[in-house]
Formats: C-alpha cells, sequence, structure tokens
C-alpha cells in the first residue's frame, strides 16, 4: 500500500503553535514505530486570505480531497471581523467540510482522571466522563436555502433555513449506531421536534433505522434544550448522542467545558469512504484559533495531538497507535504536567506549548 498521505493546514492565531507539536509526533511514529507519513502543508482561513484573497484556493481544496487525511488547527481571528461573509476564515473551514462531505463529525468529550478537579461542575459529575457526540456537519441551517440578508418593505430581514432530508438524516444517525457498539450500546439523539418539523422527521428517521437495522442498541430521545440541561446536570446517562449542526455546535462546546478544559478535545469529520476504503477525514481540534493568546507559547497542544490520535485510528487502522498517543497524554497530565489552561487554583507554573509537546514525546519514548 502506499504510503498514507496527511495535508496539514495550520490556519490561523494558535493553530501553527499546536500543530508544529502534532508534527513532533508524526516524526516520532516514523523514528520509533517505523510508521512513515507523507505529509504536507498548506494555507487556511485568515493565512490564506492574506496570501490569496481566499480563505481556501482551489488548489488547496483538490489536494485535500485526494489525500487520505487532512488535519486543520484553527481559523479566523479578530482582522477577520468585517470582510464580506464569503471571504471569512471561517468559510474555508465550512467549505472543507461541505465538498468533503464530511456529514459525521465526531465530538468526544472525556474526562481525564488528572483534570477532574478542573470542571466548573462537581468533582463526581465529571469523573470518569466518556461520552461521544456525533453532529451531523454538512447540512442543516448551516448550509440551508434560502439564506441571506434581504428588504421587505421598508425593513431588512436575515434568512437561514434549517433544512434536512431523510437520507441525510439516516447516514449520520447510522455512524451513531455503529459507534455505539464500540462503546456503550446506547445512542440518544436530540432536537426540536416540539416546535420545528424538521425535528419530528429527525426523530422519525432515526427510530426507523434503530428498529430496522439496531434493534440491538438502546435508543432514546430528547429535546435539545433539555438535552443541555441533562448534559450539565447529570452527563454519564449519556454515551453517544447523536444531534443536527446547529445543535451540534452548541452541545458540542458544553460537554467540552464539562471536561475542564476546551484546550482538551479533539474531533474527527467523517464523509464516505474512498476508492481505498478509508473515509474522507479532516481531524481538528473543537478550540478555535484563540487569538488572545496566539504567538504566546500558551497554547495546550493536546486536543490538536488528540485528534492526529483519532487520524490514527480512524483513518490509518491503528488503534493501537492511537492509543499510545492518548495514554502519552494521560501520563503527562497524571504527572502535573499543565499548560496555563489547565492551571487549577492551587496554581503552580505552567509549560509552553512546545515543553507539553515534548513532554508527550518522552512519555512516547518511554512506552516502547
Ligand atoms: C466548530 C466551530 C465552527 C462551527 C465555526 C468556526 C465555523 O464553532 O467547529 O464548532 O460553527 O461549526
Ligand atoms: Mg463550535
Amino acid at each position: 500500500m502506499a504510503t498514507p498521505s496527511i495535508l496539514i493546514l495550520p490556519g490561523d492565531g494558535i493553530g501553527p503553535e499546536v500543530m508544529a507539536e502534532v508534527r513532533k509526533i508524526i516524526d516520532w511514529l516514523g523514528a520509533k514505530r517505523g510508521l512513515s507519513f507523507e505529509v504536507s502543508e498548506e494555507l487556511v482561513g485568515g493565512a490564506a486570505y492574506d496570501a490569496h484573497g481566499t480563505p481556501l484556493t482551489d488548489a488547496t481544496m483538490a489536494k485535500a480531497q485526494e489525500v487520505d487525511a487532512v488535519l486543520l488547527g484553527a481559523v479566523g481571528g479578530p482582522k477577520y471581523d468585517d470582510l464580506d461573509f464569503s471571504v471569512k476564515p471561517e468559510r474555508g473551514l465550512l467549505r472543507l467540510r461541505k465538498e468533503m462531505d464530511l456529514f459525521a463529525n465526531l465530538r468526544p468529550a472525556q474526562c481525564f482522571d488528572a483534570l477532574a478537579d478542573f470542571s466548573s461542575l462537581k468533582k463526581e459529575v465529571v469523573a470518569g466522563l466518556d461520552i461521544m457526540i456525533v453532529r451531523e456537519l454538512t447540512s442543516g441551517v448551516y448550509f440551508g436555502e434560502p439564506r441571506g440578508i434581504f428588504t421587505e418593505g421598508n425593513e431588512r430581514v436575515g434568512i437561514n433555513t434549517q433544512r434536512y432530508t431523510e437520507s441525510e438524516i439516516a447516514r449520520v444517525s447510522r455512524s451513531a449506531f455503529e459507534l455505539a457498539r464500540k462503546r456503550g450500546n446506547k445512542v440518544c439523539s436530540m432536537e426540536k421536534a416540539n416546535v420545528m418539523e424538521s425535528g419530528v422527521l429527525w426523530r422519525e428517521v432515526v427510530q426507523k433505522l434503530r428498529d430496522e437495522e439496531y434493534p440491538d442498541v438502546e435508543l432514546s430521545h430528547m429535546y435539545a434544550d433539555a438535552g443541555a440541561m441533562q448534559l450539565t446536570r447529570w452527563p454519564k446517562q449519556f454515551d453517544v448522542i447523536v444531534t443536527d449542526n446547529l445543535f451540534g455546535d452548541l452541545l458540542s462546546d458544553l460537554a467540552a467545558m464539562l471536561t475542564g478544559s476546551l484546550g482538551m478535545l479533539p474531533s474527527a469529520s467523517l464523509g464516505a469512504p474512498m476508492a481505498n476504503g478509508r473515509p474522507k477525514a479532516l481531524y481538528e481540534p473543537v478550540h478555535g484559533s484563540a487569538p488572545d493568546i496566539a504567538g504566546q507559547g500558551k497554547a495546550n497542544p493536546i486536543a490538536c495531538i488528540l485528534s492526529f490520535a483519532m487520524a490514527l485510528r480512524y483513518s490509518f487502522d491503528l488503534g493501537e497507535e492511537a492509543e499510545r498517543v492518548e495514554k502519552a497524554v494521560e501520563k503527562v497530565l497524571a504527572d502535573g504536567v499543565r499548560t496555563a489552561d489547565l492551571m487549577g487554583p492551587e496554581g503552580g507554573t505552567p509549560v509552553s506549548t512546545t515543553e507539553m509537546g515534548d513532554a508527550i514525546v518522552a512519555a512516547l519514548d518511554a512506552s516502547v
């Protein structure tokens, strides 16, 4: 089989800093595990806009379609706030998701033991937490038409459209059921069937798929607002949550914060299998570009490193190596190594982004 290929898109803000630490892990796998990857790098987001006047060039888009996996850092920053919608940094990311048809966005929220004290919730509520949010990523109100700001009479009206087809709902639900079978075998589907027709259809399609093809998986339904409430009340009641694009955006930030820091959470965005059997895939940390701390060596690279671990698992069938990376992260945290975002009330001296990356590499060294 050809050497697996990875396209790195560091993006904006802390993106390049955290991605540099992922490079160390990739290099380590090459040097110590004989696993080599063909790595290339391009611009995305504001960085691409500055260089090319667009947040994603056609050439980069084409390359993303060809590689086995895309790793993305983060996009956006205050510098680009006033840009037209069509060239905002976020459009680069949305175009990648849409054109690669990455419909299933996997956002695990796992609470590392060493960090249970960092959550804003009580320790017993979050300790041992391990849930997976499956967010639909290529449809819904993010992409529905009509959209825009129009004039009606003598005032303007802003319009976005929530739209879901049965097949769009079914394919992301299928991903959720498949994942559930490998975990706690439980899926909770969240929508607003009490006020939205798209929610009524969502509920129907998920239930039908479960009854016809996944009778062994336990399925429940919850209104998304109640789901948010339950996530903060007793999150451990959940195993896999499947939900639409917008609710998934909100609920995954909420779930991320349960674990103590947004700097810890990885994600995988998966599409249909390519000719080589690997899914179309993009991996990115859930956190954003954090412009307030960019360039200061303060960023936590763990979310980005764990996103790469997800790539090892879902794109390259290297589950054991993924676990090795995850264990190394756990070890470093248990040893008390902390970036600034992980400083508890007791204080201490935070390590820099590069020091955290080095500590994880050292833990990997110790693992072989
Ligand atoms: C996310 C982000 C994006 C989204 C932005 C950057 C477009 O919040 O991945 O959750 O809204 O999907
Ligand atoms: Mg978000």
